[in-house]
Parts: C-alpha cells; sequence; structure tokens
C-alpha cells in the first residue's frame, strides 16, 4: 500500500490506482469531477479535462512539483504524493475555465432537455460556471439524425467524452461508431446508427453524461423530479435484470440501471429491460432508490413515500435477483 495526501487529507492505496480513485476512497467534496471517466468501462477518461489536480509533491523521494495540471483521472500516484484539488486556486481557475469551453456551443436547452435534474453538466456549471456568456459567435449547430426508435441522439448537446464509443466498444460485439473530425467540428460519426442496433446499445443513454443521448420511451413525459425511482427486479435471459423504474403513482416511466454516487450504473441492463417492460406487473419492486449524490432528486423526499401497493408479480414472469445469465 502506499500513503497520498490530498487536500490535506491521508489516505492509502493500492500501487496502480490513479488521483481519482484515491480521492473517491477518501469520499466527499475531495473527488474531483470527471465528465469522461467512467470508472466500469476501462480505457475512459483523459478527455475532458474536469478533473485536473495540482500535485504539489511528486512522491516521497521526490519532492519537486509536477510543473502543470494533471488529470486525475488518469495519473497514478506515488508514495508520499501531495495533491491539491478545491484547495488550489489554480485548479479552480481552470476548472472554470474548462466549464466555459463545454459551454461555449452548449444550447440552452435545460428547460426541454430530459437530462435536466441529473445533468452532470448542470452540475458542473452550477458549481464552476459563470452566470453570462462572453460568447458572442453563433453557436456551432449539427443535422439532426435519426438513430432509431429506442435513442434520441442531440449531438449539438455532446460534449464529446467518448464514454459512448467505450460503451459500445465494450458491451456489443463490433465497434461501428467514433468520433470524426478534428476540433469544433469533431462529431459522432454517423455509424452510430449501426452500433444502437444491438441488445446492450441502450447503456449509451446511462453512460452520458449530458442529454445528448436520451430514451425516447421516455420523451418528454415528465422531468425527473416529479418521479419516485424505485429498486426493481425481473428474471431476465440477457442481463442481472436489476434496474432502477421511475415511477409515478404505480405507473413505470422510465427505466435505467441502477447508479452509484458518481453517477456510474452498477450493471449493463438490455434493452428489453429498458425499453419494452414498462407494465409494473412485469417488475418486483424492491422499494425506493437511494439517491447518494447531491441531486434535485433526492430533494423531493420520496423515500419517504411507501412502495407503490398494487405490485403483484405475473406468475413465472419473475424471481429473485441475480439468477439470470448475464
Ligand atoms: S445536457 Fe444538461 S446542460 Fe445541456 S441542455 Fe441538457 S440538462 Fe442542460
Ligand atoms: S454522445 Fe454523450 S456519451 Fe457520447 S461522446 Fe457525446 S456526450 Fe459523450
Ligand atoms: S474525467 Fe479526467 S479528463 Fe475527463
Amino acid at each position: 500500500m502506499i500513503k497520498v495526501t490530498i487536500d490535506n487529507i491521508p489516505v492509502e492505496v493500492e500501487d496502480g490506482t490513479t488521483i481519482l480513485q484515491a480521492a473517491r476512497k477518501i469520499g466527499g467534496r475531495v473527488v474531483p469531477p470527471a465528465m469522461c471517466y467512467y470508472s466500469r468501462l476501462p480505457g475512459t477518461g483523459g478527455k475532458c479535462r474536469t478533473c485536473l489536480v495540482k500535485v504539489v509533491q511528486s512522491s516521497a523521494k521526490d519532492p519537486r512539483p509536477l510543473p502543470k495540471l494533471v488529470a486525475s483521472c488518469s495519473t497514478p500516484v506515488l508514495d508520499g504524493m501531495v495533491v491539491e484539488n478545491n484547495l488550489s486556486e489554480e485548479v479552480i481557475k481552470a476548472r472554470k475555465g474548462i466549464v466555459e469551453f463545454l459551454l461555449i456551443n452548449h444550447p440552452l436547452d435545460c428547460p426541454v432537455c430530459d437530462q435536466a435534474g441529473e445533468c452532470d453538466l448542470q452540475d458542473l456549471s452550477y458549481s464552476f460556471g459563470f452566470e453570462g456568456t462572453r460568447f458572442e459567435e453563433k453557436k456551432r449547430e449539427f443535422p439532426e439524425i435519426d438513430i432509431g426508435p429506442y435513442i434520441k441522439l442531440h449531438m449539438n448537446r455532446c460534449i464529446l467524452c467518448y464514454r459512448c464509443v467505450y460503451a459500445v466498444d465494450q458491451l456489443t460485439e463490433n465497434r461501428v461508431h467514433g468520433v470524426l473530425y478534428r476540433s469544433d467540428v469533431s462529431e459522432i460519426s454517423t455509424f452510430i446508427n449501426n452500433s444502437i442496433e444491438n441488445d446492450f446499445s441502450g447503456n449509451v443513454i446511462d453512460v452520458c453524461p449530458v442529454g445528448a443521448l436520451t430514451d425516447r420511451t421516455f420523451r418528454f413525459k415528465s422531468r425527473v423530479w416529479y418521479l419516485k425511482p424505485m429498486d426493481a427486479h425481473r428474471l431476465c435471459s440477457k442481463c442481472l435484470g436489476k434496474v432502477t423504474a421511475w415511477m409515478f403513482g404505480n405507473e413505470i416511466y422510465r427505466i435505467t440501471g441502477r447508479k452509484d454516487q458518481y453517477g456510474e450504473i452498477e450493471s449493463f441492463i438490455c434493452n428489453e429491460c429498458r425499453f419494452e417492460k414498462k407494465n409494473i406487473h412485469e417488475w418486483v419492486i424492491e422499494g425506493p432508490r437511494k439517491i447518494k449524490r447531491q441531486s434535485v432528486i433526492s430533494a423531493n423526499h420520496y423515500e419517504t413515500l411507501e412502495k407503490p401497493s398494487i405490485i403483484e408479480p405475473i406468475k413465472g414472469a419473475m424471481n429473485k435477483p441475480g439468477k439470470a445469465e448475464n
């Protein structure tokens, strides 16, 4: 084990751990924001620069600081390393600049965006954004691309974090979409049409940190803060069948994977569970999902509500969770 200090808090971690993972071990406000890193998708990170931190001491053997801010998601810790996140004015200034860049071409869609209320970019803007904008030019716009009946692509909202590219690459047999072109004309390639014809393609919705990829079966149905997130499960032959069912009364409005405090899903779910099972009788409702992250959703006190009363599983349609083959 090696010892590292982040914002004056010491922590012991295994060799090879990144600064971000070490900060997550401490938890709370020490953890840098991450818009492109996704712990369950190896290879992600190093794209968005929101997780920059300052290394004020490289290691116990070499007490010199690193000359530039480093991406905490892809920089491994060394024994005796001392890192500053919130304590560094340089880091806060850089993060504000990155948020300003991310918002330069981002549309002001929050009032009509299905991601609102659970959007990482909204949270980041709230913490580090400016009230106004210095950008006077016309925002970049992309032509609309139809990628099928289940997933809606809003390219104008994409921050090019590559998470959906890694998700499709790692969850499906063929990688057929990626980022085309360079600089401010970069875009998720049109071959995304092919990637979504797969049983696990719906997971790109959950991994997307913004509202660039959203659930068409839930589109404009409700704001997320009006819904109650409930843990639910069913016997599924394709995935574990453990989901969060977003409910209004006894109606299921949408299904997502179960997300942890960093907004990352615990296990990827199949499209059948996500898009085709909206009848409450097809699920065993376990009870309110505890939203661990700071969110408008956890502010509506849904956890004190009792779980819906009518839920009687259809005989044979459900079973205990975790029995299905993945
Ligand atoms: S992606 Fe987030 S910041 Fe962008 S419009 Fe949607 S809710 Fe607002
Ligand atoms: S569509 Fe979403 S997940 Fe894919 S690169 Fe854009 S922001 Fe990232
Ligand atoms: S989360 Fe580290 S660069 Fe994006």
